[in-house]
C-alpha cells in the first residue's frame, strides 16, 4: 500500500490556483487504525483551501455536529477556519452524507477526487469515523493547506464493541477530564466507555435514595502511600458525580458515538458503600471507606433481603441515568470469608438448597444467586448484564455477557457456553501495567510489563473456538485501574500510545495488522496527540538497539534504529551523546571494551539515552556451541548470548539471559588459537518463586583439538536453601594457567527442586549469562 502512496505523492503538483495560504502539506491516509481498503485513484487531487466548506444534510443535528467536529479538527491541524453549511453541494467542498448499509452500520466510504471530498456513512457514527480517518490523514502543521490525493477508502470496524474502561473510584477525575478521555476515545474510533464508578475506595455516583453513598462513601480519610507500605498521606480524598453531571457525560459521549456503560461492582468491592450503610455487610461494621489498595473481605451480605432491595434501588437510578443497553455489575474478586461465618448468608444457602460440589463451593453458588438477581432485575427493565469472568464460577446468569480479564480462559469458556464475551485480558490489555522495563524511570505502576509491541500482538479471536463459537467474541477493551494513577496527565501517559495498538486490534481486520507498518504510521497519530496536548509515553521514539555476536569478525555488530528514521547520535567512551556526536551507520562493529550511549535527535527534542556496556574477554564473540539444547522459551539470540560481551542484570527476561531446563549448561567455546587462560566466570540469575535456581556445580575442561578434553576445574554445590537470596550469583572458577584452544563449560541445572519449595521434585530453570574467560 505504501509504495502506491509514494507514486501518488509525486503526482501532486504545487502552486496551482487556489485560495490557500501557508505551507502546502500532503495527506497520506497512513492512519491508525488501518482502514479495510485504500485505493489510490488517479482522478485528481483536492486542495483544502479556506474557501472549502463542510456540507451536511439539512435538518440532521448529528450530521451538523459531525461537520462542526471536522471543522474543529481541521482547524487544530492547519490553523485554518473552515465553514460548515447545510446542503448537498459536493463540488469544491467536503460533503458529508448518509447512505444505507444495513450490514455495516458503522462503516463509511471516503472519496477524494479533483471535485472534492465525500464522506458517506451508513450512519452518523459511520460518517464520524470517516471524519476521524480524514482528520488523521492530514499533517498537523500550523498555518498549512492540505492537499488530498485522489483516493477511495472503504472501511468498517472488525468488532462492534470497542471499549476503554476507566476507574474513577481509586482516584477521582473531574467531568472535564472524563470528557477529555472521551475525546481520546473518539480519536481511536472507540465506542464504549466502561465507567467503573464504585469500589472499596470510593463511591462516585449520586443515588438519591441512598444519600450517604456519596455523603460518606465518596470520601476517604487518607490514602496509603505506594504498594500498601503502611504509610499514609494523611490527606482526605474524595469526589463524586451528581446524576446531572453523569447525564452530561452520557450526552457528551453519545455526541461522539460512545455509549457509557456504568459499572456498579458487586457483591465485592463494596466497602465504600458499607461505610455508608453498614447494615448491608455481614458483620454490621463499622467500616471505613478503604484507604489501602487490594481486595477487601468486606462485601455485601448475600443473606440480607435489604441488600437485594439495595441492588434493585441502585440499579433503578442507574438505568435512569445511563440509557446503555449494557449495565456492568462486576462480580470480580469477591472474597467469601465473611459469608462462610455469617448466619444470614448460611441461612440463605440453606433456604436455596445450595450444595457444594467438586466444581464450586456453596459460597460461589451463593454469589451466582446475587448476580442472577441483578441480571433478572436488569432484564426485566430491558437491559443486559455484563459481569467479570468470575461470574462463571457458580454458573453464569442466563443472558450475561462476560468480560474476560484473568487472561482469556474465562472468555473462551463463556463463548463455549454461548454467552457473549468482551476480551480484556490482563496479559495484554491492562494499561495500569508498566510499559517499560526501566521501571525506576517510570511513574510507579501496579506492576506487570505491557509495551506497545506486546499489546499490538494481541489477537482476540481464540483459535481454540469453532467459527460458530467465535461469533460470541463481540469486543475488545483495555482497562485502566487507577490505584497508581493519581492524575489525568499520568492516565494519558498510560493510555498513549498503547491505545494506538489497541484500536487497531479493535477496528482493523487481522490481515491488515503489521507491527512494522503500524510503527511507520504511529508518528503521524502522535502529531495529533501533540496537537491535542495529550501527555503520551515516548518509549517508541527511543533508539532500539540490536546486538549480534559476530564470530567471523570477532566483533559485536550493533544495529540501531528509530521508528521514524530520526538520526541517532552515539558515543563509545561513556560521554553523554549530543547532536554533535557521530551519527550511527547501519552497522557499528565493536571490538573492544566500551560504553555505548545513543540518542535520537529530533527538532522537537532528544530521545532518552540508551546505554550499554560491552566488555571483551578472551572468549567474547568467539565461536560457541551448545552441547545440550537451550530452552526454547528463553533462547533469545541463542547460545552466542553467552559470549556476546553484554551482561544481564537482575531481570531474567531481558534477552541477555538464556535458560536451560531439563538440560544442563554445557557449551564449548573455540578460542581459535592456543591461548593461555586461568579463569572462567559466568553469572546465574535466581528467582526461586519462578522455579529458577542456581547451578549445582561447575566443571571446566580444556582441549587442544576439540576432541580430547582434560578437566581443569570441578566442584559440586548443594541445592539452594529456602533462605538463600534471589538475584545474581557470580561464579568464578580459577585454575593453574593452561594454554588451550577449546574450553568446555559444564554446569548442571537443578534436576529436583528441594522439598521446601512448591515445585518440589520438578526440574528447575537455570538462567546463565556471559561466560568470561581470562
Ligand atoms: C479486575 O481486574 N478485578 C476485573
Ligand atoms: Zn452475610
Amino acid at each position: 500500500m505504501r509504495k502506491l502512496l509514494k507514486t501518488v505523492a509525486v503526482v501532486i503538483t504545487t502552486g496551482w490556483l487556489c485560495s490557500c495560504s501557508g505551507e502546502k502539506t500532503e495527506a497520506n491516509y497512513q492512519v491508525i487504525p488501518a482502514p479495510q481498503e485504500i485505493v489510490m485513484a488517479a482522478n485528481g487531487d483536492f486542495t483544502l483551501g479556506s474557501g472549502v466548506k463542510i456540507v451536511y444534510p439539512e435538518g440532521n443535528e448529528a450530521m451538523r455536529r459531525n461537520a462542526e467536529y471536522l471543522a474543529e479538527y481541521l482547524q487544530k491541524a492547519t490553523g485554518k477556519v473552515y465553514q460548515t453549511m447545510a446542503g448537498t453541494e459536493g463540488k469544491g467542498n467536503i460533503l458529508l452524507q448518509l447512505v444505507a448499509d444495513a450490514e455495516k452500520p458503522e462503516g463509511y466510504q471516503l472519496k477524494v477526487n479533483g471535485d472534492g471530498v465525500v464522506i458517506s456513512g451508513a450512519s452518523e457514527a459511520g460518517v464520524f469515523y470517516g471524519i476521524q480517518t480524514l482528520r488523521k490523514s492530514i499533517p498537523v502543521v500550523e498555518n498549512s493547506t492540505p492537499v488530498l490525493a485522489g483516493v477511495e477508502i472503504k472501511d468498517a470496524p472488525r468488532f462492534d464493541y470497542r471499549g476503554a474502561h476507566f476507574d474513577v473510584s481509586r482516584h477521582f477525575f473531574t467531568i472535564e477530564e472524563v470528557k477529555s478521555f472521551i475525546d481520546m476515545m473518539a480519536l481511536h474510533n472507540m465506542n464504549r466507555l466502561h465507567w467503573h464508578i464504585t469500589d472499596d475506595q470510593g463511591w462516585r455516583i449520586e443515588i438519591k435514595k441512598y444519600p450517604l453513598l456519596t455523603e460518606i462513601g465518596s470520601q476517604r480519610k487518607e490514602t496509603v502511600i505506594g504498594h500498601n507500605t503502611g504509610k499514609y498521606d494523611g490527606k482526605p480524598y474524595g469526589g463524586f458525580y451528581t446524576q446531572e453531571q453523569a447525564k452530561e457525560i452520557v450526552a457528551y459521549a453519545a455526541e461522539r458515538y460512545i455509549t457509557v456503560i456504568p459499572e456498579i461492582d458487586l457483591p465485592g468491592h463494596m466497602q465504600a458503600a458499607l461505610a455508608a450503610y453498614p447494615n448491608l455487610g455481614c458483620t454490621g461494621g463499622p467500616y471505613d471507606v478503604w484507604t489501602i489498595w487490594g481486595v477487601s473481605d468486606n462485601v455485601l451480605c448475600a443473606g440480607n433481603d435489604d441488600v437485594l432491595t439495595f441492588i434493585d434501588d441502585v440499579l433503578t437510578e442507574i438505568i435512569d441515568i445511563f440509557p446503555s443497553e449494557y449495565i456492568h455489575i462486576g462480580g470480580d474478586e469477591c472474597p467469601k470469608v465473611k459469608w462462610q461465618t455469617c448466619p444470614k448468608c448460611q441461612a440463605r444457602i440453606k433456604e436455596l438448597g445450595i450444595k457444594s460440589d467438586d466444581k464450586h463451593s456453596k459460597e460461589e453458588y451463593l454469589q451466582s444467586f446475587i448476580i442472577n438477581h441483578g441480571e433478572k432485575f436488569l432484564n426485566a427493565h430491558g437491559r443486559q448484564m455484563i459481569g467479570w469472568d468470575e461470574t462463571l464460577e457458580g454458573g453464569l446468569a442466563p443472558n450475561a455477557t462476560v468480560m474476560s480479564w484473568r487472561g482469556e480462559g474465562g472468555g473462551i469458556e463463556a463463548a463455549k457456553q454461548h454467552h457473549d464475551v468482551i476480551m480484556t485480558p490482563n496479559t495484554y490489555l491492562y494499561f495500569d501495567y508498566y510499559q517499560s522495563k526501566d521501571t525506576e524511570n517510570e511513574p510507579e505502576a501496579i506492576g506487570g510489563y505491557l509495551p506497545v509491541e506486546r499489546v499490538y500482538s494481541y489477537e482476540p479471536m481464540p483459535r481454540s473456538l469453532t467459527p460458530e463459537e467465535q461469533k460470541y467474541i463481540i469486543g475488545v477493551q483495555a482497562n485502566h485501574w487507577t490505584e497508581y494513577i493519581p492524575t489525568f496527565a499520568q492516565l494519558q501517559y498510560m493510555c498513549l500510545p498503547r491505545w494506538a495498538a489497541l484500536c487497531e486490534i479493535q477496528w482493523s481486520q487481522p490481515e491488515k495488522k503489521n507491527y512494522q507498518d503500524f510503527l511507520a504510521r504511529l508518528p503521524q497519530l502522535i502529531k495529533s496527540y501533540q496537537a491535542e496536548g495529550y501527555n503520551y509515553a515516548k518509549h517508541v521514539f527511543d533508539v532500539t538497539v540490536d546486538f549480534q555476536s559476530n564470530a567471523e569478525t570477532g566483533a559485536v555488530d550493533v544495529r540501531m534504529k528509530t521508528i521514524d528514521n530520526a538520526p541517532i547520535h552515539y558515543t563509545l567512551d561513556g560521554a553523554e551523546p549530543t547532536a554533535a556526536s557521530p551519527v550511527a551507520e547501519e552497522v557499528l562493529s565493536i571490538k573492544e571494551n566500551c560504553t555505548l550511549k545513543a540518542m535520537a535527535v529530533r527538532p522537537e527534542g532528544n530521545s532518552r539515552v540508551f546505554t550499554e556496556k560491552i566488555n571483551f574477554s578472551k572468549s567474547t564473540c568467539k565461536p560457541i556451541v551448545a552441547n545440550q539444547p537451550v530452552n526454547k522459551q528463553y533462547e533469545f539470540n541463542g547460545v552466542s548470548t553467552l559470549n556476546d560481551g553484554l551482561k544481564g542484570n537482575g531481570n531474567y527476561k531481558t534477552g541477555r539471559w538464556i535458560a536451560f531446563y531439563r538440560n544442563d549448561m554445557d557449551v564449548t567455546i573455540d578460542l581459535q588459537q592456543p591461548t593461555e587462560i586461568s579463569s572462567v566466570s559466568f553469572s546465574t540469575c535466581v528467582e526461586k518463586g519462578d522455579w529458577i535456581f542456581d547451578v549445582r556445580g561447575v566443571t571446566i575442561e580444556v582441549s587442544e583439538d576439540g576432541d580430547k578434553f582434560t578437566q581443569v576445574f570441578s566442584e559440586e554445590y548443594p541445592a539452594m536453601a529456602e533462605t538463600d537470596r534471589n538475584g545474581l550469583y557470580e561464579h568464578k572458577q580459577t585454575f593453574d594457567p593452561v594454554t588451550t584452544r577449546y574450553v568446555r563449560v559444564l554446569a548442571p541445572s537443578e534436576h529436583s527442586i528441594p522439598a521446601w519449595h512448591g515445585g518440589k521434585g520438578n526440574f528447575g530453570f537455570l538462567f546463565v549469562d556471559e561466560i568470561v574467560i581470562e
